[in-house]
């Protein structure tokens, strides 16, 4: 029992720690709202009293209706994961000024209820990847309410503007109508998270040249940004004159985030879930020309200023389509800061893709959700990675088989800083874990047994392991297609690693349970884990 995170002295520890630590969403005066809390730099999305894992997985686009839902639940009973990401369309919600369709909310909320799982539900509202296709057609026949941005030749641009004032004024209204809405016919909280839009910013043009959009760009900086920012000595400066060559793309951030963050403010006000912006992301890696990605999202250089412009947004969150390590882990390392929880919440399910799922739970994500849930099942064995007569394994149910049974824990070891992941590199088949003591070695590849028989690395880089620091001396450990050895750190101490006992089963109730003891062949070249869903308790010692 001591070991058990979900002990009642762990319990009690957790209470008391979120009762010490702040709450980055206001509670209202419900306390069974799902909420986000923060300590020592890390987040727990808080779901029925105890850390929640989402582990995810995202809607096809116009996958949010009657006809084509019944194929979304099949796909992510197949998967197994237990939330699902699903649009809300202003212009169904909508569809006539002021009147409000809630039907297919509704049926989300129903549908999901029968397959015990959470909502996540995305606002397509003002901007949907740049674009403002989600309009109602109300509006869209008043483009004079809602006008393009105009781009630096003077041409009007396919992207909404921030600076439309009867634009953020409906957008606010529907919102505020889907969030009052939700408190109404949601009282199991099944809707734990709100996206408000999606992807905004603009391309093709770095910013809003209208008229509007000229007078407040040859303003000063708002006073409250350049506070935010640590720049007060600059007051009086405009855009320019405070931020040189980014000013066009920060006037472009601080305008979108301002709207936006007047939009989640607006919904927060009825009902304070808990609320996220996603963002279509730069190269991470090198310092590319704003004209070349969306410009005034939250990419990763103007995340303090969307943190300033729009604190009723708790997370900006990375969509990750990026499938090279490099990139993937410089993304999770950006967007993990201590003012902002990490969530992905659209990224690859490919068999190589999932295996950063692991990466970002070592982060301390509190979420990871490849999107197109909807499309027929990926077979990992397409990939040529799977051994055969596992043809049928879906990669995304790879992963939560083995995380779904014990979310509660891993999101509780997230949020302590326990958890420490490897992901296979494509040339590069061998890695190690530094665990105080302890150093883990990882070779990649399918399990061989014997001396000097290490595994070669897998056909696509699709190994993983994930380990859960219990004590000095004891560590969950699960992997796939990998073989997980320990060291002592201190090679000059002589000491020598014994697997005092390695235990393989599972978490019931918050509680691990074994249902055998590895020894012999399991243990003597490593712990080899195939494509099985197997989780091990280990506990060292040395001789
Ligand atoms: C990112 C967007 O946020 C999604 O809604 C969808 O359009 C995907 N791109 C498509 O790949």
């Amino acid at each position: 029992m001591k070991r058990s995170f979900r002990s009642a002295l762990g319990g009690i520890a957790f209470l008391a720690a979120v009762v010490l630590t702040g709450c980055l969403t206001a509670q209202a005066d419900d306390s069974t709202l799902p909420h986000l809390v923060w300590k020592d730099g890390r987040h727990a999305l808080i779901v029925d009293g105890a850390p929640f894992l989402i582990l995810g997985a995202q809607s096809h686009n116009s996958s949010a209706w009657p006809a084509t839902l019944p194929k979304v639940w099949s796909a992510i009973e197949t998967a197994q994961v237990n939330t699902l990401e699903v649009p809300v369309y202003w212009e169904q919600l909508e569809p006539e000024q002021g009147k409000f369709d809630y039907s297919i909310v509704d049926q989300l909320l129903t549908g999901a209820r029968e397959h015990k799982v959470r909502l996540v539900l995305l606002w397509f509202g003002t901007w949907k990847n740049g674009s403002s296709h989600y309009l109602p057609m109300w509006l869209k026949r008043q483009p004079e309410l809602c006008p393009r941005i105009i781009g630096k030749d003077g041409r009007r641009v396919d992207s909404p503007s921030p600076h439309a004032p009867a634009l953020l004024e409906a957008d606010s209204r529907a919102f505020r109508a889907l969030m009052r809405h939700l408190k109404e016919a949601d009282p199991p909280h099944t809707v734990i998270m709100v996206q408000v839009e999606n992807e905004p910013g603009s391309w093709n043009t770095v910013r809003d040249y209208s008229p509007a959009a000229q007078k407040l760009f040859t303003a000063p900086v708002p006073a409250e940004l350049l506070k935010a920012l640590g720049k007060d000595g600059r007051a009086g400066g405009d855009w320019t004159a405070v931020f040189g060559r980014d000013a066009d793309e920060f006037f472009q951030a601080w305008s979108v985030a301002r709207f936006i963050g007047q939009v989640a403010a607006a919904g927060k006000a009825e009902y304070p879930l808990p609320l996220y912006c996603n963002a279509a992301l730069r190269d991470p890696l090198t310092q590319p020309a704003a004209s070349s990605y969306e410009s005034g999202g939250p990419t990763d250089n103007v995340l303090d200023i969307w943190k300033a412009a729009a604190p009723a947004v708790d997370v900006l969150a990375p969509d990750i389509y990026m499938d090279d390590s490099a990139h993937y882990l410089k993304v999770l390392e950006l967007y993990s800061r201590p003012d902002n929880a990490l969530f992905v919440p659209e990224t690859i399910g490919s068999p190589t893709g999932t295996r950063y799922c692991y990466a970002a739970l070592a982060r301390g994500a509190i979420g990871w959700s490849p999107f197109g849930i909807d499309s027929p099942p990926r077979s990992a064995t397409a990939a040529g990675t799977l051994p055969a007569g596992d043809a049928a394994v879906n990669p995304l149910a790879i992963n939560c088989r083995v995380l779904g049974p014990m979310m509660r824990e891993v999101a509780q070891w997230s949020f302590e800083g326990r958890l420490h992941a490897a992901v296979e590199e494509k040339d590069e088949h061998q890695q190690t874990l530094a665990l105080g003591r302890w150093q883990a070695d990882i070779t990649f590849g399918p399990p061989t047994w014997g001396y000097g028989r290490n595994p070669k690395g897998n056909a696509e880089p699709v190994g993983r392991v994930l380990v859960a620091q219990l004590g000095e001396n004891e560590f969950l450990v699960t992997g796939y297609l990998c073989r997980v050895d320990f060291k002592i750190a201190d090679a000059a101490s002589g000491a020598q690693r014994d697997f005092l006992r390695v235990e393989e089963g599972g978490y019931e109730g918050g509680v691990f349970r074994p249902v055998r003891i590895w020894n012999g062949d399991e243990t003597d070249w490593g712990l080899n884990f195939g494509s099985a869903p197997q989780v091990l308790r280990v506990q060292l010692g040395t001789y």
